[in-house]
């Protein structure tokens, strides 16, 4: 809400808080950012009381868009022109860009899921479809981050041209690329959905079925990756995960936020239709290291991705 010309009249009633008029009565219930732009005459603008009002207004939370000196209504020239139309939308343009807010940040968003080779022609993999990630990658990169991607296989997404791309396959892959990226991050959001386990043994040929009626598969723990950046997290990093849950999601959510040393866990439970592998939905509920816990509706995963970010900015 811009208010524009704010007469002394206009600023001692809104420092005061006197509702008398319309413009008042919407002053005073606006729950969005205020502008105000003073105009008045010379001899007004240099009273004490008005500057008493603005101070007061500024402490309120209110942005002063200064008056300048100039030709004024009542053909004196001096302090208490408005500022000009343009320099009025201008601030207030710019108070809205967002696309400076994260500049000089580095932050590692991982995505997708991974393939776990078994033969030439086989592997063990997820239904991840990456959409949570990139959608999280490009929301940062708007804001102005500088974002690293890892990205484990999926068909292709739209990437916002600043994202620095690392394509991987394996969970073995994506830790390396993790753990080379993250020491040089203010930050990491973890979304990937990494293989637990992969198979003891890659065979290098395919491996054929003969006459046997049952195979067994031997695999072996991956590491993981989340857990390790924990462990290597400075003071000033901030690290933050996924949990996916099908039974117990708030315990589980909770063991996995302390376990890996998060600031914040993004849980999303198997049992919402809205969340889940390859939808454009999500429906998370975010878990704090200081307890608290948001819960948010069912949304696209591009305004779950600026959810995310607009708590991460917190921690920034
Ligand atoms: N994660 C990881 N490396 C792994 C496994 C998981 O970095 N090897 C990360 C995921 O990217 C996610 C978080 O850990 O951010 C939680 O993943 P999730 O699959 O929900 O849980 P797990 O830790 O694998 O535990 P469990 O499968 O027992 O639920």
């Amino acid at each position: 809400m811009v208010i524009a010309p704010a007469t002394a009249n206009t600023l001692s009633k809104m420092a005061m808080g006197r509702c008398d008029n319309l413009l008042l009565a919407t002053y005073l219930s606006a729950d969005c950012p205020v502008f105000f732009a003073p105009a008045m005459d010379l001899d007004m603008y240099q009273h004490p009381s008005t500057s008493q009002n603005i101070d007061t207004l500024i402490r309120f939370g209110n942005i002063e868009i200064s008056a300048t000196s100039g030709e004024l209504a009542s053909g004196l020239s001096g302090m208490g022109r408005m500022s000009e139309p343009e320099t009025i939308c201008e601030t207030v343009a710019r108070y809205f860009d967002q696309s400076t807010l994260l500049e000089g940040k580095k932050i590692l968003v991982n995505a997708g899921p991974t393939y776990e080779k078994i033969d030439p022609v086989r592997f063990i993999g997820n239904y991840s479809s990456g959409k949570m990630g990139v959608a999280i990658a490009n929301t940062l990169s708007r804001l102005g981050a500088s974002v690293e991607l890892v990205l484990g296989p999926t068909s292709s997404h739209n990437l916002s041209p600043n994202i620095t791309l690392t394509h991987v396959e394996s969970a073995e892959q994506m830790y390396d690329a993790c753990s080379r990226i993250f020491p040089s991050c203010d930050a990491a959001i973890l979304a990937a959905a990494v293989a637990d386990f992969k198979p003891a043994q890659y065979t290098d040929q395919k491996i054929k079925k003969g006459t046997a009626d049952e195979m067994q598969l031997i695999l072996t723990r991956t590491k993981d990756i989340l857990a390790t950046l924990g462990k290597l997290k400075k003071p000033n990093q901030i690290l933050a995960g996924f949990a996916l849950e099908t039974t117990d999601e708030l315990k589980h959510a909770k063991q996995k936020l302390n376990t890996k040393n998060l600031d914040f866990i993004v849980l999303n439970s198997m049992n919402d239709p809205e969340a889940g592998f390859g939808k454009d939905t999500n429906k998370v509920t975010i878990l704090e290291k200081n307890g608290e816990i948001h819960q948010y509706s069912a949304k696209s995963k591009l305004e779950v991705s600026q959810d995310i970010t607009q708590l991460l900015l917190r921690y920034l």
